[in-house]
């Protein structure tokens, strides 16, 4: 396992656990893509076909008329030479040329795995967890160095990429697009899976044919984006959740990004993804590197589940970060859907009090406490208490909480700005904006533009503030619109394309400062509800809130959805009130539970409001997630029924000793007269005995696998669970 390096034949072939990925330099020169899949022990690599001429390709090198580089898989293709593939790198020089002309100069073997500054990624905590290999590709006539990382797991089936750009020229160039990865399949045989979404329906999965031409995901919002996640997966046909081969790719990053996969006049397929090259350009002066964000790749041949089960162990392991990666998170209640704007201290109070009596852990005041907001219309900036809604300030709130046994938490949107507020008016240029055209609002509010080191400092000096003058040990830290006008007042003419990267750059640093300032808070990243759901807000802040949509009907969707690259301990996922605030449905209290359960639990409603009834509903449910959370949070997930396949959707969580199990079951619409439904578990040890926690039955595991139970579940939208409990 780890990073074998072949000198005579120059193969560089990177193992874990049970995949291989080789690379051959060939010609002593092109970094030629040779194998990403199961492990292959001992390759000889002789029936590589790395050369081939095709119809109407230019040959590469006029000496030896036998070969193209628009036949070869290519490691890190420039789209310059004779490839007319899309290419991973464009670069402008100063004397306006555009060649860039990339070969293999050296290669060094890194044991663990080196951080990015600045960046967020995955990381490794001690050598023996992960190797890397560094390949430097050179154009050697402009003097620019690309250096390739490639860290290997050891033992999660996960290879991570990324790329520094390093100008060791005399002049200056521009950088117009730089991926972070680059493979080129031999064959098209794949489906396309991707997460497109809106805002309150996130995250759908959708399946397509490969074709011939480009097929991609993107974002030019700004931001990681409702639309599309920077997520996609190539699957052979016929892979399902247990079995087919699967390559899973993840962007490491929360603005513009880009993720396709082009299939080429022979069929084949080159897969990329990156920063997203619109509005992009960046400024390299001679002496200085760019460094590109990181990409996830994870192979299986086990499907759809053991992909993203890889995926979640790798970020619960190795990308979310402080005490929280380890620890249960809180049951928790906010007020946002149960108040609104419309509060006061003494209905805050009620709502915790009656919180506190039902076991809830942690109350978050969410929008309206600062300034003069109440509405969505002002205030954006003026992070000070209004002390009309507050008399005792954050402060004094906080206190009354804690005396009720439960944490306090607080919403923020640190990264805008409202037209009405202080802020604005004594910083008017410092939102993102173009000078003489008009500042397009969304949700009457402008971006503050985070490419400026001054507007960073205010944000962590404002946040850190409010974080210091009370007991407050949650914060939500949303983000509610994307970016037009794009442009900076603190960038001269020729960076002003770098300004939505360096937005991203400064909202890490500020997102490091005041996290690492604040080691005891729990922070859930937030953008109308998941419009930022990405492995980049993950390293900073551990969970997210999954959507604004709370139906629960909505959120079978959208959470199965999320579950193929994201962990479960990653997604907020509360109980609202009926009707549903998003769908206008009545769904019953169980299924509300039970959907919330499969993820950071919480509530979202007015609780006073409630029948007697329905509160020792809840307190039961807080009861029985508080046994399961341990292991739904770091336990594995199965993905049993899908809701974009039919009427039921089905899930199960599993400890990782596989003793404890939670399943649940969700039935839509009623169907009358219905046949047979069976719960079928999966993972359980055949020949073990397991009980079934709610009536004391015992089966062993190949029958509650192979037979199943019987669900029996009436009326629309109904649910069922079981926890087993191996005996
Ligand atoms: C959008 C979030 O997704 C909601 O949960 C809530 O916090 C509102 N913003 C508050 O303005």
């Amino acid at each position: 396992m780890g990073i074998i390096y072949k000198e005579k034949e120059q193969v560089f072939h990177l193992q874990t656990k049970n995949t291989s990925y080789i690379m051959k330099v060939v010609k002593g020169k092109y970094l030629a893509h040779v194998y990403w899949g199961k492990k292959i022990n001992t390759p000889n690599m002789e029936n590589a076909q790395l050369n081939r001429l095709i119809g109407f390709s230019a040959t590469t090198d006029n000496e030896d008329k036998s070969y193209s580089l628009d036949f070869v898989c290519q490691e890190y293709p420039t789209g310059c030479g004779t490839d007319f593939r899309i290419p991973a790198i464009s670069v402008l020089f100063e004397d306006g040329s555009r060649n860039l002309q990339l070969t293999y100069d050296s290669y060094k073997i890194i044991k663990g795995k080196p951080a990015i500054k600045g960046l967020p990624a995955t990381y490794a905590e001690n050598d023996a967890e992960a190797d890397t290999l560094l390949i430097t590709l050179m154009d050697t006539l402009q003097k620019v160095k690309v250096n390739l990382f490639y860290t290997a797991y050891r033992d999660l089936d996960v290879i991570t990429r990324r790329v520094e750009i390093v100008n060791e020229g005399t002049g200056a160039l521009t950088l117009e697009k730089v991926l972070s990865t680059n493979v080129d399949f031999e064959t098209a045989d794949y489906d396309f899976i991707s997460l497109p979404g809106a805002w309150g329906r996130e995250r759908h999965v959708e399946r397509t044919s490969l074709r011939s031409g480009v097929q991609s995901v993107e974002s030019r919002r700004g931001a990681s984006s409702h639309q599309h996640n920077p997520f996609m997966a190539l699957a052979a046909k016929g892979t399902d959740e247990n079995q087919g081969e699967v390559y899973g790719f993840n962007f490491v990053y929360s603005g513009n990004f880009t993720a396709g996969v082009e299939v080429d006049q022979i069929f084949k397929a080159r897969a990329y993804m990156g920063l997203n090259d619109y509005d992009f350009s960046w400024l390299l002066e001679s002496g200085e590197s760019f460094q590109a964000p990181e990409a996830v790749m994870v192979y299986s041949a086990k499907g759809f589940g053991d992909m993203s089960r890889t995926f979640h162990d790798l970020y619960r392991r190795h990308l979310v970060r402080g005490r929280f990666r380890d620890e249960v998170r809180p049951v928790l209640v906010n007020n946002w859907e149960g108040t609104y704007f419309d509060f006061t201290e003494e209905k805050i109070l009620a709502i915790a009090k009656e919180a506190a009596g039902l076991g809830i852990e942690l109350f978050v005041l969410d929008d309206g406490w600062f300034g003069k907001r109440n509405g969505d219309d002002c205030s954006l900036g003026d992070w000070y208490v209004n002390k009309e809604k507050l008399p005792g300030g954050i402060s004094g709130l906080a206190e009354k909480i804690n005396q009720f046994g439960m944490k306090f938490g607080l919403w923020f949107e640190p990264e805008m700005v409202s037209p009405d507020s202080d802020l604005y008016r004594k910083h008017p240029d410092w939102c993102i904006h173009v000078p003489g055209r008009m500042r397009t609002e969304c949700r009457n509010q402008l971006v503050l533009d985070l490419s400026r080191p001054e507007v960073c400092d205010y944000i962590v000096d404002a946040v850190s503030q409010v974080l210091d003058s009370a007991n407050i040990e949650y914060v939500k830290w949303d983000m509610n619109r994307h970016m037009t006008e794009l442009g900076s007042a603190g960038l001269p003419v020729e960076r002003q394309k770098e300004m939505a990267h360096r937005y991203m750059l400064g909202l890490y640093d500020v997102l490091e400062r005041i996290v690492s300032s604040h080691p005891d808070v729990l922070f859930e990243s937030c953008s109308g509800g998941g419009g930022r759901f990405d492995a980049g807000m993950l390293y900073y802040m551990p969970q997210t809130w999954t959507s604004d949509d709370t139906d629960a009907v909505e959120r079978l969707s959208i959470q199965y959805g999320t579950s193929l690259a994201y962990p479960i301990s990653t997604m907020g996922s509360h109980v609202s009130a009926v009707p549903n605030h998003q769908a206008d449905r009545v769904t019953s209290i169980q299924m509300r539970g039970d959907v919330a359960m499969s993820g950071n639990f919480g509530y979202e409603l007015d609780l006073t409001k409630l029948p007697v009834e329905e509160r020792e509903i809840i307190r039961n449910q807080i009861t029985q997630y508080k046994e399961l959370r341990t292991f739904i949070q770091s336990g594995d997930m199965y993905r049993l029924a899908s809701p974009f396949e039919g009427n039921h959707t089905a899930w199960m969580f599993i400890s990782k000793d596989g003793n404890d199990i939670f399943a649940a079951y969700f039935q839509v619409l009623c169907e009358v007269n219905p046949g047979i439904h069976r719960m079928k578990f999966t993972a359980l040890d055949p020949e073990a005995v397991y009980e079934v926690v709610e009536d004391g039955s015992r089966y062993y595991g190949d029958e509650l696998m192979e037979i199943g139970l019987v669900v029996d579940c009436y009326g629309d939208f109904q649910s069922r669970t079981w926890r087993l409990k191996k005996v």
